[in-house]
């Protein structure tokens, strides 16, 4: 039985040397500034949530992230099971957060009660790929220039040498549930533990937190849900012609489904578009894997090396 069982992941918090130079990237990448409150900048999506992406000025690297609590009353049984304290959170949203220290030494805060604005509209036009048309005379023109807004935030992957007990702590603390176990082999060491939440009969991505075997501890890569598949292939597009550095994709994950493209920012940090991700409910089984058979794509390259150990701190 877990302490509590947490909502969404909410957003994640990054120290940068440079601002506005992360803010422009994260700008190109389809994430629009919300909020400022000193050097911090804060930015969302089009879904209804104050913000999913905060940067901070200082030596690059990833300070934690956050989930959302149910209740109030789940903060205080997370503070009382802790001994971590409920605060106010003095940022732009506002809300109250516990702020936990998971195994790897990164802040994950627990929030509730921050401020829900209305969702931005995205206008984007049917697709004709069933029987009956659903574009009538109507072309097909997709906006040129700029990225798609992304709808939000999706999951995080951390790498880490401790994957079980990381995944361990998201669950027992949390209520994580494992919606895929990956093994280097039968019998062998974990190397990945596929995290959803725990929303009952509520259908939820496939993973929201993915602890990943590394030497080195950091984040692997960052993950948003685009607003569909064309956006994901169009934005891949104009992120090429920016000139920023391409990771792996196009493809079509086996554990969870994506339709997948990742790119760094300009410190090397990895963040991944993706649309159409499996949805499950708390029953759904657990799937046990060797890496060979469950890390691999339905189409697309492989996963690179250089993909695989892009770990920042
Ligand atoms: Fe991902």
């Amino acid at each position: 039985m877990s302490i509590i069982k947490c909502n969404e992941l909410l957003y994640i918090r990054r120290s940068v040397p440079d601002v506005s130079k992360i803010e422009a990237f994260l700008v190109d990448f389809g994430l629009i500034p919300a909020a400022r409150q000193g050097s911090s900048v804060y930015l969302r999506g089009t879904d209804p949530v104050h913000h999913c992406y905060i940067l901070e000025e200082g030596p690059a690297r990833l300070l934690g992230f956050a989930f959302a609590a149910k209740s109030e009353a789940d903060l205080h049984t997370l503070a009382k099971a802790t001994g971590c304290a409920v605060e106010a959170i003095d940022e732009p949203g506002g809300g109250q957060r516990v702020c936990l220290q998971e195994p790897n030494g990164y802040a994950v805060d627990i929030v509730f009660g921050m401020a829900t604005p209305a969702a931005i509209a995205v206008a984007r036009q049917p697709v004709n790929t069933g029987s009956e048309p659903l574009r009538r005379r109507e072309l097909l023109r997709l906006p040129r220039g700029k990225a798609t807004p992304l709808k939000r935030i999706a999951h995080v992957v951390l790498g880490t040498p401790k994957v079980a007990e990381t995944a361990a702590w998201f669950r027992d603390t949390l209520g994580m549930l494992p919606s895929d176990e990956v093994f280097r082999a039968t019998g062998e060491a974990q190397i990945a533990s596929f995290l959803r939440v725990d929303k009952g009969d509520e259908y939820v991505d496939h993973h929201a937190f993915l602890p990943m075997r590394s030497d080195d501890v950091g984040l692997q890569h960052v993950s948003f849900e685009s607003q569909d598949i064309d956006a994901v292939m169009a934005d891949h597009h104009f992120l090429q012609s920016l000139g920023y550095e391409h990771l792996w994709g196009i493809g079509r994950h086996l554990l969870g489904s994506q339709l997948f493209d990742y790119w760094n920012d300009p410190l090397g940090y990895a963040h991944e578009h993706w649309a159409d991700s499996d949805r499950l409910s708390a029953s759904a089984p657990t799937g046990v894997w060797e890496a060979k058979e469950g890390m691999v794509t339905q189409w697309g390259e492989p996963a690179t090396e250089r993909f695989r150990h892009n770990v920042k701190p």
